[in-house]
């Protein structure tokens, strides 16, 4: 379809930066005739350059839903309170175009699709030709998890998956990512005289840092009251009560959506819906770490049969063309398989590939992700979904 008029809202933001510099990169506004840019405090002021030549059309009001209205398509990335109150409202006033967002608000309503097209693109053209018309980006972990793993999903081999995370601060947004800067920066500095001596005890090093991660000088606003630099925090998201977070509890809500499971709204119902099948039961403990922008994930896979390892690694290396196995050696892993070597990138590589001898039995493996939180975890699903309504 042509998609004349495409608004963007959230666009100066973190994932909205990284949408945009995807969207120049693969010169996908040459295909849009009109995009405009929406801004809630900049109206008027001239919008950002689309990288194709054009006049740099001056930004819009997010908050006119008259200007919103007039869209085939609204691609926002400015968070769950602006899609709450903007998208039931452009509805309620009868606006039938696309909206795309990453924010959780839509994403387990019966009308949306959640999308990762390299593993559901199936769910996404039934949820088109059934006239949905919100797609909505997936949780940064569970798309990644799913990146990763969509071999096995794919050939109906995961009877149930545990996932230990580890978060980028990225996941908590800009300001957490600077403010774990500058715990670093902080630590470093309480430490500076020792390090600087070749004489100087450990000990006294680890207690002058130690000492600065607890004083109540450290910025932990941005950081949920608690540092991140030095340490780690084991809950991610709000606490839902019974021992579970947020995060952990979207892992297998929103996976067995995406993969059209269950009763096809994440409840994880047996019957589907979408006609995918049951619910996958996916576990999780959900740890935010000192990291920037990559997540890495450690599942332990239970096998619905007993696949031996190098089937396992070819049906997981050839599911998409993101994702790759790297060698279960040390060299290897700590070459390709780390947030430093996949930050800003679109790879997804897996390792640490073993089959467990859990209860005397074969059918458990063993695996370890890391993926770019702001890439395929937010910003590329939006850009691609794009694309897909274009070819249609
Ligand atoms: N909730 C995720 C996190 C990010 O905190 O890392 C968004 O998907």
């Amino acid at each position: 379809m042509q998609l004349n008029r495409v608004g963007f809202v959230g666009w100066r933001g973190m994932v909205g930066s990284a949408l945009m510099q995807r969207m120049r990169a693969e010169g996908d506004f040459d295909a849009i005739a009109a995009p405009r840019f929406f801004s809630t405090s900049q109206a008027g002021q001239p919008g950002p350059d689309t990288g194709d030549g054009r006049d740099r059309a001056p930004l819009l009001d997010a908050a006119d839903l008259d200007q919103l209205a007039g869209m085939d398509a609204i691609v926002s990335c400015q968070g769950g309170d602006y899609t709450e109150a903007t998208h039931g409202r452009l509805r309620a006033r009868g606006w039938r175009g696309y909206w795309i967002d990453a924010a959780s608000t839509l994403r387990l309503t019966a009308g949306a699709s959640i999308v990762l097209d390299p593993v559901n693109r199936p769910v996404i053209e039934r949820g088109l030709a059934a006239g949905q018309r919100d797609f909505i980006g997936g949780n940064c972990t569970v798309s990644l998890m799913l990146m990763a793993l969509d071999g096995l999903f794919n050939a109906d081999l995961v009877e149930w998956a545990t996932v230990m995370t580890y978060q980028a601060a990225s996941g908590g947004g800009a300001k957490q990512m600077r403010e774990l800067l500058a715990q670093m920066g902080v630590a470093h500095d309480a430490a500076e005289g020792l390090l600087a001596d070749p004489a100087s005890s450990i000990l006294d090093i680890d207690a002058a840092v130690t000492g600065a991660l607890r004083s109540a000088q450290l910025p932990v606003a941005a950081t949920g009251g608690y540092p991140l630099a030095g340490s780690l925090q084991p809950w991610v998201d709000q606490d839902l009560g019974g021992g579970i977070s947020r995060e952990e509890w979207k892992g297998a809500a929103e996976a067995n959506k995406i993969l059209g499971r269950g009763d096809g709204n994440g409840n994880g119902g047996r019957g589907d819906g979408n006609g995918g099948g049951a619910a996958i039961p996916i576990e999780s403990v959900c740890v935010r770490v000192g990291v920037l922008r990559c997540h890495s994930q450690a599942f332990t896979i239970k096998l619905k049969r007993d696949v031996p390892l190098d089937e396992a690694a070819t049906i997981i290396g050839e599911a998409n063309d993101w994702v790759s196995v790297v060698d279960n050696a040390r060299a290897d892993s700590l070459a390709r398989l780390t947030p430093a070597a996949v930050t800003a990138t679109l790879d997804i590589p897996v390792g640490r590939l073993r089959k467990l001898p859990l209860n005397g039995g074969g059918g458990y493996l063993s695996a370890f992700s890391v993926g770019d939180q702001l890439l395929w975890g937010a910003a590329e699903p939006l850009r691609r979904m794009l694309r897909i309504l274009r070819e249609h």
